[in-house]
């Protein structure tokens, strides 16, 4: 079957199979490899991208239910103007270490800061509760969050790193 959707701001097309995911689609059609696949049980949130605008998890999404739609994806968070804040929030805060998580962690983190400009820290803890990292022990993702919220701009290149969390725990 035929499916066409946006992708950060592209409109693409392909002949596809009526099984194959969103996270599949983007990931071997259009060779976005930004957006991660972790897991076969809807889980682990590395795949969160956009889709007309809220994050869905798209290991949960056929790819011809996206179409017609605009989708998203951490290749798109980057603009013109540079790096968004939040991914400059996790280099500044150290919100990552393997990576894995990362791309489906910015892309809530941005949905997040869009319609809540200051979140607290629960309240990001709360808007990743459905995505896994098992590295940083989320301290330093939740930093990273609230980085953002503070830098809406971003930074100049001389901005000093944040120091090291006080705690690590569970997202939520
Ligand atoms: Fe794990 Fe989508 S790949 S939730
Ligand atoms: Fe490794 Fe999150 S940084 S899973």
């Amino acid at each position: 079957m035929q499916v066409t959707m946006t992708v950060n701001g592209e409109e693409v097309s392909a002949e596809i199979e009526g099984r194959t995911l969103l996270v599949h689609f983007l990931r071997d059609h259009l060779r976005l490899t930004g957006t991660h696949w972790g897991c076969d049980t809807s889980n682990c949130g590395t795949c969160v991208v956009w889709m007309d605008d809220e994050p869905v998890k798209s290991c949960t999404v056929l790819a011809a239910m996206a179409g017609g739609h605009d989708i998203r994806t951490v290749e798109g968070l980057e603009t013109e103007d540079g790096l968004d804040p939040v991914q400059q929030g996790f280099m500044q805060c150290h919100g990552l270490q393997c990576g894995f998580c990362t791309p489906g962690m910015m892309m809530t983190a941005r949905a997040l800061l869009d319609r809540n400009p200051d979140p607290s820290p629960q309240e990001i803890r709360e808007a990743i509760s459905g995505q896994i990292c098992r590295c940083t022990g989320y301290a330093t993702i939740v930093r990273s969050i609230r980085w953002a919220a503070t830098h809406p701009d971003g930074t100049q290149p001389a901005d000093a790193t944040e120091p090291a969390p006080e705690t690590a725990g569970s997202p939520a």
